[in-house]
């Protein structure tokens, strides 16, 4: 066969591996014991979903769906689309399910990969992970400061570093409406401080304009009407237990009443945590409330809460600590390493033993590369395998690695000999 030229992951992709392994499965381990502990359930949705999906649920107006979807039209004319997020997925499953019927809150947790076209850079990618939590079917806003808390603790126990919450309220859908009204009026009254970007979304998006860094905008913005300051009565209500029950339960956090979220599914709570350690993209997670989005996916009228932090950003800004790699207990060597093309009866020997280890319970491994017997028995050592065995045709020598001793034994009674030194060990 002819050598082909290399080929590369794809640009804003990458592939995980070595340490990243342990440290993604200590974060995926205290996800699920801080969330399972209060009361959610894991879920996984397809990877591709309708394009309609994201276009109703997230919003035909926003970054994501204008310009950050991969869509394909699959074999059968259905437009598809890799799931740049994971709320309407988890939306649409409560609905095809009929989760409606269980006992609400319905809370659900997700891992999983997301992918969007966005500007690759650190902390930033076009396939990335996020670890999500949803709650269906509860609009107490006891439910909002849980579900704020518990992305809290995760990133506290995961030791991410110069953690700040940003808290706001978009109030209902109809304030935020005459309130956007507002706003327009306000950009178009300032039109000539904007940027152009700015300027191009006053129609389609006013809201963003909280989000540049322009600074003839960000002064425009400065003036600008507040949204936080014309919620109607209920929503000032509920946005103000929100504030004290996070008081009650001792987290920090900032209200911010600039604080857009790039999606258009939010009432009510939005937040985000960011990290100062992560540097521009500094959003660790963030979510809020989406009272809306159950019924404009089809579904019967349902509150719903949630969030979702990036996997990346979290391991970037934070330390977990990383399970040590997996003891092996006893490395199966060969003391005939001369290969005559094929199978020799050492080697039938030596399989049958890590067989039987194995069987046995213990975590074995057996030579494979054709090293010589000090090259084996460095390999032991690096590995840090307990005992070594070098199997012969009729006789195995077996070597304690800790203490040095060896002895000669008939190699039917290699693993039995093994486990006695384990257990002794114990
Ligand atoms: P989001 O703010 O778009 O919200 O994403 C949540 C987190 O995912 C971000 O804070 C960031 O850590 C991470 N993230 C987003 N895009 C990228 C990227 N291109 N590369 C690396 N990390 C990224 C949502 O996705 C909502 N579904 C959250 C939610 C759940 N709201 C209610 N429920």
């Amino acid at each position: 066969m002819s050598g082909g030229e290399q080929i590369k992951a794809p640009r804003g992709t990458f592939d995980v591996l070595g340490e990243q392994v342990s440290s993604r499965a200590t974060l995926e381990a205290r996800a699920k014991s801080i969330l399972e502990g209060a009361g959610y359930r894991r879920i996984e949705t397809p990877t591709l979903e309708a394009t309609e999906l994201f276009a109703r649920g997230v919003g035909s107006s926003t970054d994501i769906v204008q310009k950050e979807m991969y869509t394909l039209t699959d074999g059968g004319g259905r437009s598809l689309t890799l799931r740049p997020e994971g709320t309407a997925p988890v939306c649409r499953a409560y609905v095809e399910h009929g989760m409606h019927k269980l006992a609400q809150p319905v809370k659900l947790w997700y891992l999983s990969s997301f992918f969007r076209y966005e500007r690759a850079q650190k902390g930033r990618h076009r396939q990335f992970w996020q670890v999500g939590a949803e709650a269906f079917g509860s609009e107490d806003p006891a439910l909002d400061a849980e579900s704020i808390v518990l992305l809290g603790t995760l990133l506290e126990e995961l030791g991410v570093r110069e953690v700040r919450l940003r808290l706001s309220s978009l109030g209902s859908s109809e304030s935020r409406q005459r309130y956007r009204d507002r706003l327009q009026k306000h950009l178009r009254a300032n039109e000539g401080g904007l940027s152009a970007e700015v300027r191009e979304r006053i129609e389609l998006n006013p809201l963003r304009a909280f989000d540049s860094a322009h600074e003839g905008t960000v002064a425009v913005m400065r003036d600008a009407p507040r949204l936080l300051d014309e919620l109607d009565a209920q929503d000032a209500e509920h946005f103000a237990t929100v504030c004290e029950l996070l008081d009650r339960a001792g987290m920090a956090y900032e209200v911010d009443a600039t604080l857009v979220r790039g999606l258009d599914y939010y009432t009510r709570t939005v937040f985000e945590f960011t990290s100062d350690a992560l540097g521009a993209q500094s959003g660790v997670g963030g979510g809020g409330r989406y009272d809306g989005l159950v019924q404009q996916l089809g579904g019967p009228p349902t509150p719903g809460m949630g969030w979702a932090a990036g996997i990346e950003r979290i391991l970037l800004a934070g330390s977990p600590p990383t399970a040590g790699a997996q003891a092996v207990d006893l490395y199966v060597g060969l003391s005939d390493v001369e290969d005559e093309g094929s199978f020799s009866r050492v080697k039938l020997a030596a399989f049958e033993i890590l067989s039987e280890a194995r069987s046995a319970g213990l975590c074995a491994q057996m030579e494979m590369a054709g090293r010589s017997l000090k090259g084996q028995l460095g390999h032991a050592n690096r590995i840090g395998a307990r005992f070594v065995a070098i199997v012969g045709e009729r006789e195995t020598l077996l070597k304690d690695m800790q203490d040095g001793g060896q002895e000669t034994l008939d190699t039917t009674t290699v693993v039995h000999t093994a486990l006695r030194g384990l257990r002794e060990l114990a």
